[in-house]
């Protein structure tokens, strides 16, 4: 096999056991960590004019060539298009759509512009793989310039029906940008479904089989690849000694109390002010979890520069206030709500200190906390995840408690359950997910996806 050349828009720190949050970071860093490569894409930083130079750094068979942005590609390409277009469209929020056509070329040249970036840096056997949404025209580029390695193409987010897909205006363009990949790999089965049948619907494609459809001249297969974890590893990292320690402090402080633990980055997506409210009202419904429970929200913070992510920032200070105003005490604090990293390890040892997972997303191309909070889990004493049926996980996961986020009472009902519920039950349902987890891994995401790409 070549060299493998991983493109995204976000290059995370590779340093193990550091935390980098989203879904991304954690999967890419397994691949190149196992099979080596190139990791290409932006440092996070801007500048008032587009950098020159690559930097290029080697760490062990990894090479990091990554590159600023200017400040006008990061406002038109990253906050602009793929953030207040793609991601609300994407996730069904066609409310919070705000589409400039400027945004959407700026979109186009931000891909053109890395793609000659990445360019002199492409070796012939080289296997290309471009993650996410950032970078959908990434493919039409580099073919345009004479690339003829494969290319393959990873979405981490949903993919909408053909209603939601069309409110974005160059929809057709984005389709026809999506066909120039050898292989588009897609979270769940109802994501591809979509993705075909906005292919045939709205540009005229044709199903030759099950996974490949004809567009022009081009073939195009398609197929599901949910992007997993290490069962083992995790519960080897919730074990290690300083996580033990971080747990220790946890259960102090918890003294006796139950606890229910969210972890997601700051995002209306993620379903955080719903699930206050259920939070809310499970003290209303059930007077016995008062003083007996606590919530620890940990919601690093995430797209700080746009308007939507500071209002729900704002909106969830309020709820936490407000519910921690009602229901609190001198020496309670019903909903613990943090902005911080934390170490996986330490992360993973507070999944397996809490009794409930709430992992309860809008809408959510995965979700790799659902999976590590059950990974996590003591297997004779296990804590019961309470899902979203509108995460990719869901698909995946029939042990889990599956709510409608936009049921309060649904949502409060079926965290009573998980508190209550006897240890049997609990073990039995976390026995056919872990079982899943192990029969499904992360390993088994890449390797399935780029055996698939031919590699
Ligand atoms: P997304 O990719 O949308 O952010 P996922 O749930 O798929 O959502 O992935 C989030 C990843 O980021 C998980 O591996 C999770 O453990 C990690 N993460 C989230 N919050 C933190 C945090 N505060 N500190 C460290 N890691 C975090
Ligand atoms: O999985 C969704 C995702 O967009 C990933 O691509 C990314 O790692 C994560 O969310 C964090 O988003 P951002 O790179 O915008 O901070």
């Amino acid at each position: 096999m070549g060299r493998l050349v991983i493109v995204s828009n976000r290059v995370a720190s590779i340093t193990p056991g550091k935390a980098s949050t989203g879904g991304l970071a954690v999967g890419i860093g397994d691949v190149l960590g196992k099979a080596g490569g190139l990791w290409f894409g932006w440092n996070g930083e801007t500048s008032p004019h587009a950098p020159e130079q690559v930097q290029v750094t080697e760490h062990g068979n990894i090479t990091l060539a990554t590159i600023g942005l200017s400040r006008k590609d990061y406002e038109q390409y990253y906050l602009g298009f793929s953030n207040n277009v793609l991601w609300p469209a994407f996730h069904y929020r066609s409310d919070l759509i705000r589409y400039h056509r400027d945004e959407y070329e700026g979109y186009q040249r931000a891909n053109l512009w890395l793609a000659e970036k990445l360019f002199p840096l492409l070796k012939p056997d080289d296997t290309i793989w471009v993650h996410d949404y950032h970078l959908i025209p990434m493919a039409a580029a580099l073919r345009a310039m004479g690339v003829k390695n494969k290319i393959g193409f990873f979405l981490h987010i949903p993919f909408p029906t053909q209603p939601i897909l069309t409110c974005i205006p160059p929809s057709s363009e984005l389709l026809r940008a999506l066909s120039h990949y050898d292989l588009v790999g897609f979270q769940t089965p109802s994501d591809r479904q979509a993705f075909v049948d906005c292919l045939t619907r709205e540009s005229g494609a044709r199903k030759l089989d099950e996974d490949n459809l004809q567009m022009e001249d081009r073939v195009v297969r398609s197929g599901v690849y949910p992007i997993s974890v290490y069962p083992d590893e995790i519960e080897d990292q919730a074990h290690t000694a300083a996580s033990r320690r971080h747990l220790r402090r946890l259960r102090q402080s918890l003294l006796d109390r139950k606890l229910i633990i969210s972890v997601d980055r700051l995002d209306y997506s993620k379903g955080q002010f719903e699930r206050f409210r259920a939070f809310e009202k499970l003290m209303e419904i059930q007077p016995s979890h008062r003083s007996a429970l606590s919530m620890v929200q940990i919601a690093p913070l995430s797209r700080s520069d746009i308007k939507t992510y500071q209002k729900i920032r704002h909106d969830l200070e309020g709820e936490a206030g407000r519910i921690n105003g009602r229901f609190g005490d001198i020496d309670y604090t019903p909903i613990r709500y943090i902005n911080r990293n934390y170490e996986r390890s330490t992360l993973m040892a507070f999944f397996r200190g809490a009794q409930v997972g709430a992992v309860t997303p809008l809408r959510d191309g995965m979700n790799l906390v659902a999976k590590e909070y059950v990974a996590a889990q003591h297997r004779d004493d296990p804590g019961v995840l309470v899902l979203s049926r509108f995460a990719g996980a869901a698909a995946e996961f029939d042990g889990a408690l599956l709510v409608n986020p936009y049921d309060t009472l649904g949502m409060a009902e079926a965290m009573h359950r998980a508190l209550t519920m006897p240890r049997e039950e609990r073990k039995e349902r976390h026995a056919s997910m872990l079982q899943q987890l192990k029969t499904n891994d992360l390993g088994a995401w890449w390797r399935r996806f780029l055996g698939d790409l031919g590699v």
